[in-house]
């Protein structure tokens, strides 16, 4: 199989070697650029969490417990496409450094294993405490010939799962879609709260032990991007700016996406315990890529962290069970940290990568810029060609048109730009790879972006083999977006509108880490 890769590989060479070759008047120009072959096994991301085999959908059950991410997975373990749901089970220490562990939660006669969240129960309200461990509470919804929620528990710390013997703990009363519980303990109401996704709305629901739930509000039916139904809520406060004063964040999922598809919307307001209000009323974004959808949040991090760490799935319903991969399929987003910020043009929620990602990283010292550029360009480039690294610069953006950065190879490329005049970001997947097997991945990806005041803009850009995460203005801006080479990128190229030096800063950053679970 490699020496087939191998062979393929010195075929293409020539082959757009030969095609490269042009004749301009008595000289012969022959394009260096050597082309190499990415096999399946190339588009594997090294830093995002994929599933060892098989299709893998949303993020579930994101919880934190005595040192240890738990991160659980809607799971196919038979099938490359979406089918009967289990949730997959890793953890990590860090949040990079993946251990896949046994399915925590299959199939049963009642249905299969939606969507859902998990908590530790300190105080054993559940009486499910059975060891000097919390038990852990895993509430998701039970998919059978109607949709109900069920609780299942851990008492070893999260590696084996019981389901509760009374479940459905909150029965269906009807709806054809009423999914995807999203539980935390609500210190105000001084009760488990869950954010249910029930048709074109979220419902809260209130329970003093996580059996018996009461229906208390609802939120949404007027509100934001109804392209689809809702799906996979959360909902957790953060503080404006860093200040004392928090606001709610709402998140919910749904069809209808900026850039087509499904993605993620979310809502600023209170919440009092019972009910969420909100103060916007303009549809919101999490993230204006097409690959990120169903992103949820973790409970229980110490206090003394204090951050809101999200992971999302890195793909979208229009395509995912399409894109080519065959030994599994879809990757999760990298950890972001959430923050919200008031600003002129009203409520932000940002998103960066979380700091632990500083720990892989590695400056390559011979790309760096530190004296403004008008343009610049990485040819033949080592690290470009592992396909997994980070970029990081700043730029004037008053002080050009457009801004673009390209990466690619002499037949392929992904192209990241800024037009002033738009006021937009694009990301142009069209010519990156493998695009036609669906008629809607080559559309190219529009953001609208203002620049911070004063211009200087900083940039943030990670790329996994098939996947570029731009974070724009400290991640006021987000755009994730899957693409697929044919053939390894092997240049960057970095250019303003050429008439001054608006680059101000650049490093290129090798990650230095192989897959591992
Ligand atoms: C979102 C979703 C959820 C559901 C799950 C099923 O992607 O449709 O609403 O619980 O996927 O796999």
């Amino acid at each position: 199989m490699k020496n087939l890769t191998i062979l393929l590989g010195i075929l293409a060479t020539m082959l757009f070697a030969c095609k490269k070759v042009s004749n301009s008047g008595s000289i012969l120009v022959i394009n260096q650029d050597s082309l190499v072959a990415l096999s399946e096994a190339g588009y594997r991301p090294v830093y995002h969490f994929t599933p060892p085999q098989h299709w893998m959908n949303d993020p579930n059950g994101l919880v934190y417990y005595q040192g240890k991410y738990h991160l659980f997975y809607q799971y196919n373990p038979n099938s490359n496409v979406w089918g009967p749901m289990n949730w997959g089970h890793a953890t990590s220490t860090d949040l990079f450094n993946w251990q896949d562990n046994a399915i925590a939660l299959s199939p049963d006669n009642a249905g299969a294993i939606f969507s859902g969240s998990a908590v530790v129960d300190v105080n054993n309200t559940t009486g499910f405490k059975a060891s000097a461990n919390d038990p852990l509470v895993a509430v998701y919804t039970i998919a059978g010939t109607q949709q109900q929620q069920g609780i299942a528990y851990s008492t070893d710390g999260g590696i084996s799962w019981a389901k509760y013997a009374n479940n459905p703990v909150l029965p269906n009363g009807g709806m054809a879609d009423f999914r995807d519980p999203k539980v935390f303990w609500s210190a105000l109401a001084g009760k488990w709260v869950m954010a249910l996704a029930t048709g074109n709305k979220i419902s809260f629901y209130s329970s003093a032990n996580l059996k018996n739930w009461v229906l208390e509000s609802s939120f949404g039916e007027n509100e934001g991007a109804h392209g689809g139904v809702w799906e996979c809520p959360d909902i957790f406060e953060l503080p404006v700016d860093g200040s004392a004063t928090k606001k709610w964040v709402l998140l919910v999922s749904c069809n209808g996406g900026p850039n087509g598809g499904t993605a993620t919307q979310y809502f600023v307001g209170s919440f009092d315990g019972k009910t969420f209000t909100t103060e916007t009323h303009n549809t919101m974004w999490v993230d204006y890529g097409t690959d990120n959808y169903a992103g949820v949040t973790y409970n229980d991090l110490p206090n003394t962290d204090g951050r809101r760490i999200t992971i999302g799935w890195m793909s979208n319903w229009a395509y995912a069970q399409q894109v080519p991969t065959t030994t599994w399929r879809s990757t999760m987003t990298v950890p972001r940290t959430f923050s919200l910020s008031n600003t002129a043009q009203g409520y932000v929620l940002k998103s960066m990568p979380v700091v632990e990602i500083n720990n892989y990283l590695s400056s390559i010292n011979d790309t760096a810029v530190s004296t403004p550029v008008k343009s610049l360009r990485i040819d033949n480039n080592a690290v470009i060609k592992t396909g997994s690294y980070e970029i990081d610069f700043t730029a004037d953006l008053n002080a050009t048109s457009n801004l673009q950065l390209t990466l690619g190879n002499s037949s392929e490329k992904l192209v990241i730009s800024y037009d002033k005049a738009a006021g937009q970001l694009m990301v142009n997947r069209g010519s990156s790879g493998l695009v036609d097997f669906n008629n809607q991945f080559a559309h190219p990806i529009i953001c609208p972006f203002i620049p911070p005041t004063g211009g200087i803009t900083d940039f943030k850009i990670l790329v996994d083999k098939t996947s570029v995460e731009l974070f724009a203005d400290n991640g006021t801006r987000v755009v994730t977006a899957l693409f697929f080479p044919i053939y390894q990128y092997n240049f960057l190229k970095l250019a303003g509108d050429g008439t001054s030096a608006v680059i101000n800063s650049f490093t290129l950053k090798s990650i230095n880490k192989s897959i591992a679970r």
